[in-house]
């Protein structure tokens, strides 16, 4: 049977980890040469370790998605490996921990500083990707870009600071770009993820996993690989008319 993305350059941010991880690994199973990107080089580099172990070919880089010097050397560097960039994958995100927010804040007790990181992480490091990308699938004639939103970006969950904000705004800088780069020959689609077992959500489902559980129509948190599969497809030629959409894989959290 034939490769999904045989022949194909791919990057991906936040790729030493996760869904990243997991993509960076289905992206070469399935005949991409990828490019593993994240702020830890060397959690990057145990991705490529990986993917080279199972037979695929890449290279690990150290990118800021939220400084945009960091981001065009990275792309730059992509073409220099491959000659080219046909699929990327914009996933690099952080939790309001991270972000320096409180477990369970409300949007209104949010600080300005955590505000302005998870925004800077979450939203404009996505766009800075596509804007250096975008340029670079142009000059090979088009091209696919998967965001990650989250179903946050589809909802209002409480008590989650300014996570759902920043997601609202990947779900629409996904369909302003679709709409804005169909004529430039590049599809630009998002994938929302419910719950999935990463490290991100280790705390969460030691304190609320049960409670979270009982939500999910499915009775379970998601696995990355599970999100990977649906990356794959919107990067591949087999999702030729498909741009400006949201693939919500969340086990029927977001139906009920
Ligand atoms: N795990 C979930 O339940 C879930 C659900 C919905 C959406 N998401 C989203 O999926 C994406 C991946 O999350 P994950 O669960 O794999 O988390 P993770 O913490 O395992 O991986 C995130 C990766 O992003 C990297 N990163 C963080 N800030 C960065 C920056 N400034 N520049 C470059 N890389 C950076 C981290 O180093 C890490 O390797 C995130 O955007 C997250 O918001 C996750």
């Amino acid at each position: 049977m034939s490769k999904l993305l045989e022949g194909k350059s791919a990057l991906i941010t936040g790729g030493g980890s996760g869904i990243g991880r997991a993509t960076a690994l289905a992206f070469a199973r399935e005949g991409a040469w990828v490019a593993v990107a994240d702020l830890s080089l060397e959690n990057a580099k145990q991705t490529l370790v990986r993917l080279e172990a199972a037979g695929g070919q890449g290279v690990a880089l150290q990118v800021d998605v939220a400084d945009d010097a960091s981001v065009a050397a990275m792309v730059a560097a992509t073409i220099d490996a491959f000659g080219g960039l046909d699929c990327a994958f914009n996933n690099a995100g952080i939790n309001p921990a991270t972000a320096g927010a409180g477990g369970g804040q409300k949007i209104a007790d949010v600080s300005l500083e955590s505000w302005n990181r998870m925004l800077a992480v979450n939203l404009t490091g996505v766009w800075l990707c596509l804007r250096h990308e975008v340029q670079a699938m142009r000059a090979r004639g088009g091209g696919a870009i998967v965001n990650t939103a989250s179903i946050a970006g589809l909802l209002g969950l409480a008590g989650a600071s300014s996570y759902p904000v920043s997601k609202h705004g990947v779900v629409g800088l996904t369909k302003v770009a679709a709409a804005d780069h169909a004529s430039d020959h590049i599809r630009v689609n998002a994938i929302c993820p419910g719950y999935i077992e990463t490290p991100m959500t280790e705390e969460t489902r030691q304190r609320h996993g049960n409670r979270i559980i009982d939500r999910v129509p499915m009775s379970r948190f998601g696995e990355p690989e599970e999100i990977a599969e649906a990356v794959v497809f919107l990067c591949s030629d087999r999702a030729s008319f498909v741009t400006g959409s949201c693939w919500t894989a969340d086990g029927g959290y977001s139906a009920v």
